[in-house]
């Protein structure tokens, strides 16, 4: 719709510009009275021929001053028609245009969910965000606005010049003669503009991130007063951005003065050559004819100056684009296998097969096996960075395995769909993530919502009697990151969300270990609640929540090196008697009363 009513709104205007023409035969009183009708022929001459005829009928039978008017009407509904046209033009476009950004703004939100966690690992978060606005935008008004201009402009273009031809061929020609070396200066201006644009997005990136990290870490950038070395980090990202930018302006403006430049050197060359032929009285032109093609070729200034900088513009948006497209298609190396198995329920065993795991080059794991049986608690310990989390990233399957195997009742995680092999698990990590949104939403978490069972789990969490004092109840929004809570209470939260989905498979990363003593009371006795009677891996540095552990599972650097009970691996007097001696002196005190 948009290219057909384009095509109108050209032909409109060529034609009311053709308009002139009897104008012009009014003005000098040089109306040819023909009484023939002219025979059809698709040409400028036959259109002027055609007015003359026309117009000499009009004069003769309505006179002078009636014609005048006739023609001036005429005119103004012509242009009304032309633009209207643009207009339905741009109308159908906005649908156009606005439907793409939305679809491209969801495709890379849906890629942004699916990709493995490991893609964003290295990536800076506001990289990701800048493709996902500034580049879109980029592309909106880069590619979208003007991709009508690259197929309505050269058609202009065409158009004109082909009705130009009709008017008078040696003028066009010259005119023809001089379009390529106006071409070149173009293109040639055009090929450093997508560089800059590159590295100008590229900085935007970081400022996003510099802004996004500022605003997690207000707090301690207060505290430390850090405020102006951030301030000049920021600084330095900001001016060299500037740098780009401007760069690239100065570069992408020049499109425009350049080809008005360019456009009205050569209508100066033609106004030249077409006086000297109106003068020499020698060619077919007569001076109205003259002017009606001066008027035209006027009017093909603005869509060649169009046509160029829409050339400019996709230039710039192209290198957005390839921004976008560098995170739609990237390659997402954890995938279902081809006939995933689908698993409704956990029955038997998880089983770690002889696992070996590195992040980078350095190894993480190294040969990992050990088991957990339904309905048991395996406890992992070790010093930190011994590769507890990792264990559980890998179980969640976020990282594959690269030797050996992890078996969901005797089937390989790779073999299960991702979704339900997750379904299975519930997961209480260290950072309590909780989402700008209520309570109640924080808690079902894409599920259904039973207020019922939502009490019910909140109450099993401890967290049910916090809400209930809140202002909106369970209705409460809670802030970014649920900011307005306290670090125990959103922890205890997220302890609610894992027991609300009620996942057969629990797995507790030190979900204590940033809490103070009163809400890690709290947030404990939670989880002894939780433990009860489902299987559960849980890394922990708490004695009272290892201690009843079935099996627990000493760490170091990536490797095994005792397990058992809590009593077995006191009396090994190894590794962990010595860590519970460390770490929990008064706890291993009363251990030593109770023997
Ligand atoms: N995303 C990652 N990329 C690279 N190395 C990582 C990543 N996550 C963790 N590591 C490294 O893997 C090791 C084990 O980490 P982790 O399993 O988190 O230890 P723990 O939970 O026992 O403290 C550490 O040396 C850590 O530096
Ligand atoms: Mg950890």
């Amino acid at each position: 719709m948009n290219i057909v009513f384009n095509l109108l709104a050209i032909v409109f205007g060529l034609f009311s510009l053709s308009l002139i023409y009897p104008f012009l035969q009014i003005l000098f009183d040089k109306t040819p009275i023909n009484p023939i009708s002219p025979t059809f022929q698709f040409s400028a001459t036959f259109l002027f021929d055609y007015i003359n005829f026309t117009l000499g009928n009009f004069i003769n039978n309505y006179g002078k001053e009636t014609t005048l008017l006739l023609v001036c009407v005429f005119v103004i509904i012509v242009f009304l028609l032309k633009n209207l046209c643009r207009f339905l033009a741009k109308y159908f476009l906005a649908i156009v245009r606005n439907g793409v950004v939305a679809d491209l703004r969801q495709k890379l939100y849906n890629k942004i969910i699916d990709l493995p966690l490991a893609f964003f690992s290295e990536k800076q978060k506001g990289d990701t965000i800048a493709r996902a606005t500034v580049d879109l935008q980029e592309v909106e008004w880069g590619v979208l606005s003007v991709l009508e201009l690259i197929f309505v402009s050269p058609v202009n273009i065409i158009l004109s010049l082909v009705f130009l031809f009709s008017i008078n061929a040696k003028l066009t020609i010259s005119v023809l003669i001089l379009a390529p070396i106006a071409g070149f200066v173009i293109g040639s201006v055009g090929k450093t503009l997508k560089k800059v644009s590159d590295k100008a997005q590229e900085k935007m990136g970081g400022l996003l991130s510099h802004l996004e990290e500022t605003m997690g870490g207000l707090n301690i950038i207060k505290a430390f007063t850090a405020e102006n070395y951030f301030s000049n980090k920021f600084e330095t990202t900001n001016r060299e951005h500037a740098h780009f930018m401007t760069k690239m302006l100065h570069r992408r403006d020049l499109s425009s003065p350049m080809s008005e430049f360019l456009s009205v050197s050569v209508i100066v060359i033609v106004l030249y050559i077409g006086t000297r032929m109106v003068l020499n009285n020698s060619e077919s032109l007569d001076s109205a004819q003259f002017i009606t093609y001066l008027a035209i070729l006027s009017q093909l200034i603005p869509p060649a100056k169009a046509f160029t900088d829409a050339y400019y513009r996709i230039i710039k948006g192209s290198a957005s684009l390839d921004r976008i497209n560098e995170i739609i298609e990237a390659k997402t190396d954890i995938k279902d296998a081809e006939n995933a198995i689908e698993i409704s329920q956990f029955n038997n065993a998880i089983e770690f097969k002889n696992i070996s795991f590195s992040y980078t080059e350095k190894p993480v794991l190294k040969n990992i096996s050990f088991s957990l049986e339904k309905g048991k608690v395996v406890a992992l310990v070790g010093a930190s960075g011994s590769g507890k989390s990792t264990i559980a990233k890998l179980l969640t399957r976020f990282y594959d395995v690269e030797q050996g195997e992890i078996l969901i009742d005797g089937k390989s995680i790779k073999n299960i769909s991702q979704k339900s092999l997750r379904r299975q698990m519930g997961i209480v990590s260290q950072h309590a993530i909780l989402f700008n949104d209520t309570i109640e939403n924080n808690i079902a978490l894409g599920n259904e919502i039973n207020t019922q069972k939502i009490v019910e789990a909140s109450q099993i969490a401890n967290a049910h009697n916090f809400i209930k004092n809140l202002e909106n109840g369970y209705k409460t929004n809670i802030g970014d990151g649920g900011f307005l809570l306290s670090g125990g209470q959103r922890q205890r939260l997220t302890i609610a969300r894992a027991i609300y989905h009620n996942s057969p498979i629990l797995i507790l990363d030190e979900a204590t270990s940033a809490l103070d003593a009163e809400s890690e009371k709290l947030v404990q006795n939670a989880i002894d609640k939780l433990l009860h009677n489902r299987t559960v891996l849980v890394i922990a540095h708490r004695l009272s929540t290892i201690r009843n552990a079935d099996n627990i599972i000493v760490l170091d650097n990536g490797e095994i090196i005792e397990q058992g009970t809590h009593n077995d691996l006191l009396k090994m007097k190894g590794v962990y008697e010595q860590m519970v001696g460390l770490q929990f002196p008064v706890a291993l005190n009363k251990e030593k009363k109770t023997k």
